[in-house]
This record gives C-alpha cells, sequence and structure tokens, in this order.
C-alpha cells in the first residue's frame, strides 16, 4: 500500500486512499485490496488529475497499469512509478497500434481528451482530431489486441446542456451546446457503435464537476482549484456573473471509485456521477474564503456569455448497478482539497 506525504512537493505524489476523511468503512473491499484478479489496464490520460488518482487505485489493487499522455496538461511525476509509462499522443494510429501490441490491455480507462470548451469553440477540428480520431485509433488497436471493456470520461453537464429537469437522470434529452460536448456524446456513440459490431463492452461515465487535489489550477475550468490557489496568494477570486451559476460537485476519490466499479461490473451503458446536489460559486467561493482564512470577498466580473445557468445529475442508476455513491459533501472536500493545495507551491 502506497504511503504517501502531501508536504513532500519534489517527490511524486500518490494521493493516498488510507488517510484523509475517506470513509474507509464504506469504500472498504472495493479499493486497496490486492488479491483480486489481476488486470491488465491501459489508462489513457494517466497523467492528468483525474487519471493519476485512477493510476493509484488501480496499482494499490494490484492491477498491472500502463499509462499513455502527451503530457499536454499532464504531470510525468504525477504517473505512480509502477505504472509503464507511454508518453504519446492517441492522434497517433501507428503509435495506439504499437501500444497495444505491447500492452495487451484487457481493460482500458479513456480519460485523455481536449476539455477545454473555449478551445473547442475557437478550434472545433482539433478538439474532434483528439476526441473523437483519438479515440477511433484506441478502439481500433484495441478491437484487434483483446481488449474487452473501456470505462470512457464523458461530461454530464457538456452533453445535456441547459436541464429541463433537476437532476437529470441518464434519458435526458441531449442538447451539448459546445464542439467538446457534443464530441464527448459523438464519442459514447462510437462506444456504441464498437459494442454491436464487436462486443466490445464499455462505461460512459457522464461526470459532473470533479475537484480535489492535483486539479490544474492554470486551465479555463476547475473553479475550485483556481478559487483555492489565489486565495491562498492571497488574491481576491473573481467570479463571473452574480454568482447563482449551479453546478454537481464530485470529490476526484469518487470519481475514481466509479469508473473502478464500472470496470469490475461490466455493465455496457451510460451512467451519471453526479451528487444531485446544486451548489452555486457564491458558496463554493464562500467555503474555499473560510478554509483559506481569507480576510476579503470574492469580486464579481461580468457574466461569460452563454455559460449554463444549471447543472445537476441524477446517479440513481449508478447507486443501483455499481453500488456507487459519493462518500463526500462538498464541505468536507472542500476542506481537504484546500488543505492540499496549502502544502503546494504555484
Ligand atoms: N475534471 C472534470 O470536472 C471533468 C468533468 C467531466 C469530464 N471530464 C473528463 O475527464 C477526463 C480527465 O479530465 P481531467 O480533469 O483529469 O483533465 P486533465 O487535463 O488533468 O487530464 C487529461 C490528460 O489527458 C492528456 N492528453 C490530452 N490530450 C492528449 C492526447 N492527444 N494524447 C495523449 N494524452 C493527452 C493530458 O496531458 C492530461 O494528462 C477528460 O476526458 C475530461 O473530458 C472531466
Amino acid at each position: 500500500m502506497e504511503i504517501c506525504d502531501y508536504a513532500d512537493t519534489s517527490a511524486p505524489v500518490h494521493y493516498c486512499y488510507e488517510i484523509g476523511n475517506m470513509d474507509a468503512t464504506r469504500l472498504n473491499g472495493d479499493h486497496g485490496t490486492k488479491g483480486e484478479t489481476s488486470m491488465r489496464c491501459l489508462v489513457t490520460g494517466g497523467a492528468g488529475f483525474i487519471g493519476s488518482h485512477l493510476t493509484d487505485r488501480l496499482i494499490a489493487e494490484g492491477h498491472d497499469v500502463a499509462v499513455i499522455d502527451n503530457l499536454s496538461t499532464g504531470v510525468r511525476s504525477q504517473v505512480h512509478e509502477k505504472a509503464r509509462f507511454h508518453q504519446t499522443d492517441i492522434r497517433d494510429r501507428t503509435a495506439m497500434d504499437r501500444v497495444f501490441a505491447e500492452e495487451k490491455p484487457e481493460a482500458m480507462f479513456h480519460l485523455a481528451a481536449q476539455m477545454d470548451v473555449r478551445r473547442s469553440v475557437a478550434d472545433p477540428g482539433y478538439d474532434a482530431d483528439v476526441n473523437l480520431i483519438g479515440l477511433l485509433n484506441l478502439l481500433e488497436a484495441g478491437r484487434r489486441n483483446g481488449l474487452q471493456f473501456t470505462v470512457f470520461a464523458s461530461s454530464g453537464g457538456a452533453i445535456y446542456g441547459e436541464q429541463d429537469v433537476f437532476p437529470a437522470p441518464e434519458g435526458h434529452e441531449k442538447r451539448p451546446c459546445s464542439p467538446y460536448g457534443v464530441s464527448k456524446y459523438a464519442g459514447e456513440l462510437y462506444l456504441n457503435y464498437y459494442h454491436i459490431e464487436y462486443q466490445l463492452g464499455y462505461a460512459a461515465m457522464r461526470f459532473a464537476n470533479i475537484y480535489g487535489p492535483r486539479q490544474n489550477p492554470h486551465g479555463e475550468a476547475g473553479v475550485v482549484a483556481i478559487f483555492a490557489v489565489k486565495l491562498l496568494r492571497g488574491e481576491t477570486p473573481t467570479i463571473y456573473g452574480e454568482g447563482r451559476q449551479t453546478r454537481d460537485f464530485v470529490f476526484v476519490l469518487d470519481a475514481v471509485d466509479s469508473m473502478v466499479r464500472a470496470m469490475k461490473t461490466r455493465k455496457t451503458g451510460a451512467y451519471n456521477i453526479g451528487s444531485g446536489v446544486e451548489t452555486d460559486i457564491n458558496t463554493i467561493a464562500a467555503h474555499l474564503i473560510q478554509a483559506a482564512g481569507f480576510s476579503g470577498q470574492a469580486a464579481h466580473a461580468a457574466a461569460k456569455p452563454g455559460e449554463q445557468m444549471r447543472s445537476c445529475l441524477d446517479a440513481g442508476k449508478a447507486k443501483r448497478e455499481l453500488g456507487w455513491s459519493p462518500s463526500r459533501d462538498v464541505d468536507a472536500g472542500l476542506r481537504e482539497t484546500m488543505e492540499w493545495f496549502r502544502t503546494r507551491k504555484y
């Protein structure tokens, strides 16, 4: 079992599953238990925020893990030293054929993506290149090399768009309003095609807003990481609009847990991974301001045109079929996240 030291910024950061506020009784038996059948797993995007935590968890469970990442936003030192690392791009078909021939993964966790919504609007071709051609390269190489099951990092908020009902179930009408949302939904349709044609199983995890340790504070998304780092520097965070826009926030280890459960359950289909609770941005800022011990208040700037106002996912299906439910509420998750960022230098 990995034991890690949050405070050591020079060492690879393998976020622990044993410490912190993880509800060991709830999640025990499904993580950190070596001795279950070990699987050959491939994690794309395994140097990134969610993918690196997932890699740690799979290794803690005794699985054999290979990682693909081009390090465009990922961090090499976040990749567990027991994982074999392939620094390559999923758009490179020859490289994907080579990695699959070498690794012969039984399970693939596909997280590598172009996930910047504004970039997808500015350059929809690049978004499709990474999120669709990249996915097809992986599925083609996979079907020829014995791949059995794919767990795909999809997006609930981006696929449903403005919702009619709160929280949205999986059957909600799909109204993606960015090329990113379109490519995530099209990715699910391709996975379904490969399931029908080649019997490749898949679970599409329609994530809500995932936050926690290791999230990149320099991107356009990831409000928790952005605010946390600003506050710790003593700077005022900026909320766009009135701050009443809501999102559904899920702690990263819970997102990881859903993916591992999906891999073990092997049921093909889509799963919302959300808390079902709407939290507005003013509330997130207030929690983080308190956790940081910041004496000021958040500033407000003009709303971003076209920004989605509300988003919240019904994860009843994940609970019924995967036995998944979130282990932390936003208050506990934000405090834990703030403590982690406090030990980092940005
Ligand atoms: N973070 C969220 O709130 C959230 C919500 C919904 C869905 N998702 C999805 O989850 C996945 C992981 O997101 P994250 O938040 O960990 O982001 P991240 O940027 O930390 O991780 C993505 C990883 O993919 C790698 N990558 C990007 N393009 C690549 C390419 N062409 N070839 C190889 N590697 C490439 C990056 O270097 C990075 O390490 C993404 O697919 C994202 O769309 C995330």
